[in-house]
């Protein structure tokens, strides 16, 4: 592997072979596989398990880590093209990409998407134009996109607990949320979830639909795995017989950019918040999943997520063993 940059690049036996290499390093661990290898971790977005699962698991493989997250004791950095900088940025990512580059053994890079252009967002530009000039292998920590390391750890999550893949029914449901979301998570377990072979329906609300270029990337993978992808606004029709309800909220792509009219469009839309009531149809061992963080009684109420069901933490614990097999892949081959 050249970089980890989306799960829509990889071969299905690429993903196999991660996923077995993930849960052979759970089961013995190699304290000295990457001993005197450097990660560098490029946060222009908060994280919490993105950057402690990276860290903690490039320390259990022996090697070390840095962290920038510009402007916070490092300088502001720029990452659109051809401007002429007399704003807060002091340094292009041109010349701080290769720099931190030169300090590391690969690079990680999380860059939310801008939130104000769709086409530009889908096409995960600001991303790719990092990647561009990244000499070492690079790792998606989450662009606008994708979120293929969540993705793989999710895929690991209900490989652990034995969620049948092929004919599992994986509901991903919008829910509500204050603010308008990004696409990134909701489009990776959307991808992630067909490439497994599962019957993938997404629930949203009328307005809410993912937009096309996503649902066909899904559609591309169900067809190499056997599985299908299919959207509904339909509820009841869309739980019943569920193996997992994933929640997520996103912004809706009718209203991308213009977070007044948005707010106004999901204004009536705080049913959508996942209660025990959702599982009464579903599979008897139905599981709950979400990304995190999450926002309780907005999102999910107490009840699922304190509940037998819920499989949150299993699931953020998951990304550091995901990620120390993409670590091990990209350092070692
Ligand atoms: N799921 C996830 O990426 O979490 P963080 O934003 O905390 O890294």
């Amino acid at each position: 592997m050249k970089g980890f940059l989306g799960l829509a690049g990889l071969a299905p036996e690429e993903v196999a072979d991660l996923l077995a290499l993930a849960a052979r390093l759970e089961r013995s661990p190699e304290p000295d596989a990457l001993k005197g290898r450097v990660l560098a971790l490029l946060f222009f977005n908060p994280s919490l398990r993105t950057l402690a699962s990276f860290q903690a698991g490039m320390a259990r493989l022996g090697g070390s880590s840095f962290v920038i997250s510009p402007g916070q004791g490092t300088w502001l950095l720029e990452t659109r093209q051809g401007v002429v900088m007399d704003g807060a940025a002091a340094e292009h990512v041109r010349e701080a990409i290769p720099v931190l580059a030169s300090y590391a053994d690969a690079l990680g890079i999380r860059s939310f998407a801008g939130g104000t252009d769709l086409a530009e967002d889908l096409e995960d530009s600001a991303f790719r134009s990092m990647v561009e000039v990244c000499p070492v292998p690079a790792i998606n920590l989450e662009s606008a996109i994708d979120h293929p390391c969540q993705a793989l750890a999710d895929w690991k999550t209900m490989d652990d607990l034995g969620i049948p893949a092929k004919g599992g029914k994986f509901v991903l449901t919008w829910a509500w949320h204050p603010k308008p979301l990004p696409l990134a998570v909701p489009a990776a377990a959307v991808h992630i979830a067909a490439l497994r072979g599962m019957e993938v329906t997404v629930l949203r609300p009328e307005g809410f639909a993912l937009p096309e270029p996503v649902m066909a990337r899904a559609r591309a993978a169900a067809a190499l795995s056997g599985g299908s992808v299919r959207e509904t606004a339909d509820r009841a029709e869309a739980l019943e017989g569920a193996r997992v309800i994933y929640a997520k909220s996103w912004t809706s792509p009718l209203h991308y950019g213009d977070p007044q009219a948005e707010a106004g469009f999901r204004a009536g839309l705080r049913g959508w918040c996942v209660g025990d009531d959702w599982f009464e149809t579903a599979a008897p061992d139905c599981r709950f999943m979400h990304c995190l963080p999450v926002r309780r009684n907005v999102v999910v109420k107490d009840s699922v997520l304190d509940g037998p069901r819920s499989v949150v933490v299993h699931e953020a614990r998951n990304r550091m063993w995901a990620q120390m097999a993409v670590l091990h892949r990209l350092l070692l081959g």
